[in-house]
């Protein structure tokens, strides 16, 4: 049997907010130091960030970006990254057990944000600061000048106040593992009082709350109410973070994990919208996703690093096929709830857990997971239709009704395109896939891009960077009239364009 697709018009989801293809850079591993910025390599600006990494980070066409963690930020004294950088002090580093030299910090970044066409969405230090430093950085980074802090950053070269309008109150706070960790009542106490004056210093921010570090978390959902009743007039967003791996090597439970992530949007959407009720409010706040994407290939070699060294290769995991369709399923996840998923941020963007791999002084490349993610933030823009799918189905242990089909329609109005983002969850079956766009009069076909591949465990390296890519699928897909038949190849990530 075939899977159905019906794309009508005027049943919308919402507007994708372009924050959904957010990224992440932390201090942590390589992903600034040898990947971002490296001084000296041969493609190096004056500033020494590096042009081959931008490039790659340009055409990802990256609204945001995250910084500068992640656990990092909870052990972080913003004063250290700016200034002269001979001055900068050398701190060690207790998230990740490493040593930070601070050579690049928020004004580099920032610098790096423009070069990249990106934004900032800046973390603040609520694990072992508080309201008093979350404000100060507010006033650094944003306050016009004539004042100790912003005339501080005038003397640092910066004349113009860097606005960064996004900002996260601390990092998965709820996480034993994060340096200050708190129960939900301190935390949203600490996270209330810092928004407030954060918020008085620049009243044209917005904020994000911590939601839980992941579904797992034994306080999770109730973290969310607890914090969110501390902070619901506030702040703006809470956030979700998550990631999956397949260690127990059973991919048709792997493919399936999307269904955990719909299950997580649902119910932080029903603690935000129970809090409001619960407050009598007027006001939505919505989802920041700032951290998703499959991690575990790294976790046998991280237990083995060596502490205190300078960037050493952290979180490097080297992603294969079955990664970018776990990948893709996340993506039509989030888009799925685009009305209240305003933001999102692949963790990360560079080395750590990265669509983007780079050698110290070599080359960089593309993984297989970059090519979803690259998809979706470029053709993903627009609105998003009701997904009325029906597909056949299977069963896991976790999962009942896992729909082998995952899809998704986007319909970009300005543009005059329609995109259908669909994954064959199916390990040995092509399968047929009938879209219905009867309500678009005559839509055609622009092309139908297909990531497929025989071995799933397949990946791109330096010395192979196109084992794994996209190609434009010929004659897969059959027109009759309004209606379209696609052919989506077993394990397959797949992109049907229309105008
Ligand atoms: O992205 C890697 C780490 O994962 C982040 O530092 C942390 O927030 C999460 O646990």
């Amino acid at each position: 049997v075939n899977a159905k697709m019906k794309v009508e018009k005027d049943f919308q989801v919402g507007e994708v907010d372009p924050r959904l293809y957010g990224s992440f850079i932390e201090h942590l591993g390589r992903a600034v130091y040898g990947g971002i910025f490296e001084p000296g390599h041969p493609s190096a600006d004056e500033q020494g960030f590096r042009t081959d990494v931008l490039e790659l980070v340009k055409s990802l066409n990256v609204p945001i970006v995250r910084y500068p963690g992640g656990n990092f930020v909870s052990g972080f004294n913003w004063e250290d990254s700016v200034g002269p950088a001979e001055n900068r002090k050398r701190r060690l580093e207790l998230a990740w057990r490493t040593i930070e030299p601070n050579t690049f910090g928020l004004n580099e970044f920032m610098d790096w944000c423009r070069k990249a066409n990106t934004t900032a969405m800046m973390a603040v230090n609520l694990g072992t600061r508080g309201p008093n430093e979350a404000r100060e950085l507010v006033e650094y980074a944003n306050h016009p000048s004539g004042t100790y802090l912003s005339d501080l950053r005038i003397s640092h070269g910066y004349k113009e106040p860097h606005r960064i309008k996004t900002w996260c109150l601390g990092n998965e706070m709820d996480g034993p593992w994060q340096i200050g960790a708190k129960t939900a009542a301190e935390y949203g106490r600490i996270a209330a009082e810092s928004a407030k004056v954060m918020k008085w210093v620049d009243p044209t921010i917005e904020l994000v709350a911590c939601g839980s570090s992941s579904t797992y978390m034994p306080t999770y959902p109730e973290w969310e109410a607890t914090v969110l009743d501390h902070t619901y007039e506030h702040v703006e967003y809470i956030s979700l973070h998550r990631y999956y791996d397949n260690h127990k090597r059973d991919t048709p439970t792997f493919l399936a994990r999307s269904l955990d992530m719909d299950d997580f949007i649902k119910t932080v959407v029903a603690t935000c919208d129970y809090i409001k009720a619960k407050k009598r409010s007027k006001k939505t706040v919505n989802l920041s996703f700032d951290e998703w994407n499959v991690w575990y290939h790294s976790n046998e070699a991280d237990r083995k690093l060596e502490p205190w060294q300078i960037a050493p290769p952290q979180l490097e995991d080297v992603y294969n096929h079955q990664d970018a369709l776990v990948v893709g399923c996340m993506l039509i996840s989030m888009l799925k709830r685009a009305d209240r998923v305003k933001m999102a941020c692949m963790a990360q963007l560079v080395n750590v857990i990265a669509p983007i791999m780079t050698e110290n002084g070599g080359r960089a490349w593309k993984q297989t997971i970059y090519y979803p993610y690259l998809h979706a933030s470029v053709f993903g823009r627009g609105t998003v239709l009701v997904p009325l799918v029906q597909s056949p189905k299977y069963d896991v242990q976790d999962y009942t009704d896992v729909p082998y089909v995952e899809a998704v329609a986007v319909h970009n109005e300005a543009a005059g395109e329609l995109t259908v983002f669909a994954v064959n969850r199916h390990l040995t079956d092509t399968l047929g896939f009938d879209i219905d766009l009867r309500s678009f009069g005559n839509a055609s076909l622009i092309e139908h891009l297909v990531m497929e591949s025989d071995d799933l465990e397949a990946a791109n390296t330096a010395d192979q960077p196109d084992r794994v890519k996209p190609r434009r699928s010929e004659g897969s897909v059959a027109a009759d009239g309004t209606s379209f038949s696609a052919q989506l190849p077993k394990a397959s990530w797949n992109v049907i364009r229309f105008k």
